[in-house]
């Protein structure tokens, strides 16, 4: 009996339990038991599908970023190496030309300078390549097609571009930087050539044109810490420069307004290339990578344009007084192999520090015009600026870095004396912020 007792207690204990677990599987989980719709399950699906995407695409952009990094990584291990690089053959080496051109008749004047002072046509070849559709600037282009077998290239998108309100105005410059990025994949990639100079339709050049980029560009191709060679200073009016037409600068500002860089350079900026505002892009760490550009104390450029993108109230307070050099240099008999980065900044971080220290009273004040040059220190962006404004050089700043700026410091004339705006010893490099 009681044998049979315990039996019938735990057969029913053992039917309570299976009970129960029925119960709350099917309470808690309604949807996985029991009758469940097809919908139900397709939106299970489209869940466990939408979840798995996700997963994937932030796996991606990972795999991106990593990419990028090493990329990044590899670029600044090129720039800082300082194994030489292939040399090039310069008799057979070809530097073409490209000119931008738009809407702008007047680009007759910046090509007849160009011809007039061109030492050999299949040296330099011409490329003229024309944005706008403008017909007239077209026929006039193509006068020099015909007299001075100059390339003519047009720009095949001349549509407008879809820009939302607040960036409207700025279709100028939309339309620039993509013909920018359309000019230069023809000359490396259609042409297949591995340098470049660029100029626009509203700029005269120096005698020596030729010469400075000829000269220059063994140096450009051979130290990776340079990325361009610039034709242009940015403090280039007449009285604050030296009448030493040879006198040549690193600058770690980026001048444009007449430049040459190396097809390497375009195979790693082009694929990124901006929508607008190329010239300040280019200026960001993220392009410019702490190289620097070689630049003149004065220009082998001007612009006689005010009717630019950018250039109106520019032109007027700026630059129409630059100086543009008239004399012939003949750099390619000259050794330049002092702006080659070791050499340069030894030299360089020497000579401002062998200058007398003063403050901008006393250099405006001329009781030590005696001495052939003098350093004024700047430690905030107000006192870099409060001093440029008062000796009349530009005080603006482009991602961090001063115009013309080098290792910080910016060297210019000031009453026939020469200034260097330098910071103090220690210093740590460009802020970002100042602006
Ligand atoms: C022309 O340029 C616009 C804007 O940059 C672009 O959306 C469009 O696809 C281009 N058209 C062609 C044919 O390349
Ligand atoms: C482009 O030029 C390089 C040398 O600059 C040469 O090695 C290469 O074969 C050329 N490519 C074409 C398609 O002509």
């Amino acid at each position: 009996m009681r044998r049979k007792h315990l039996v019938a207690i735990v057969v029913v204990i053992f039917l309570t339990w299976n009970f129960l677990m029925y119960y709350m599987l099917v309470s808690k989980n309604p949807g996985k038991l029991g009758s469940i719709s097809v919908e139900d399950q397709l939106k299970i699906l489209q869940g466990d599908i939408r979840h798995q995407l996700s997963h994937n695409s932030e796996l991606l952009q990972h795999l991106r970023k990593f990419r990028e990094q090493k990329l990044s990584e590899e670029l600044d291990r090129k720039i800082h190496q300082t194994t030489t690089p292939v040399p090039y053959d310069a008799n057979r080496f070809i530097l073409p030309i490209l000119l931008i051109a738009c809407d702008r008749t007047t680009v007759s004047r910046s090509l007849d300078l160009l011809i007039k002072y061109r030492p050999n046509k299949n040296k330099f070849p011409i490329i003229v390549s024309q944005d706008c559709g403008h017909k007239p600037t077209a026929d006039v282009i193509q006068r020099y097609v015909m007299e001075h077998d100059i390339k003519h290239i047009k720009h095949p998108n001349i549509s407008d571009i879809h820009l939302p309100w607040p960036q409207k105005k700025f279709q100028g410059y939309y339309k620039l930087s993509r013909h920018y990025r359309w000019a230069l994949n023809q000359v490396f990639h259609t042409f297949n050539h591995s340098a470049v100079v660029i100029v626009e339709d509203d700029l005269d050049i120096s005698p020596d044109f030729y010469e400075y980029f000829s000269a220059t560009f063994p140096i450009l191709h051979q130290d990776p810490s340079l990325w361009c060679v610039s034709a242009w200073n940015d403090n280039g009016k007449l009285d604050m420069v030296s009448d030493d037409a040879e006198l040549l600068y690193r600058s770690d500002f980026f001048p444009g307004l007449g430049w040459m860089m190396e097809k390497s350079t375009w195979l790693e900026i082009g694929p990124k290339w901006p929508d607008a505002f190329w010239d300040d892009w280019m200026r960001h760490p993220d392009q410019r990578r702490g190289r620097a550009c070689i630049r003149p104390e004065i220009c082998r450029t001007s612009t006689f344009g005010k009717k630019g993108v950018s250039k109106g109230l520019f032109y007027e307070k700026h630059l129409k007084f630059i100086k543009l050099n008239s004399k012939f240099v003949p750099f390619t008999q000259k050794d330049l192999s002092y702006l080659l980065k070791d050499k340069y900044d030894t030299y360089f971080t020497k000579l401002v520090k062998d200058t007398p220290e003063v403050t901008v009273a006393e250099a405006m004040s001329g009781h030590r015009s005696n001495m052939k040059a003098l350093k004024i220190l700047y430690s905030t962006k107000d006192e870099y600026k409060s001093t440029a404004k008062k000796l009349g050089i530009m005080d603006d700043f482009k991602a961090g870095v001063p115009r013309v700026a080098y290792n910080g410091v910016v060297s210019f004339m000031y009453r026939g004396q020469r200034i260097y705006l330098s910071p103090p010893p220690g210093w740590k490099g460009y802020n970002i912020k100042w602006s």
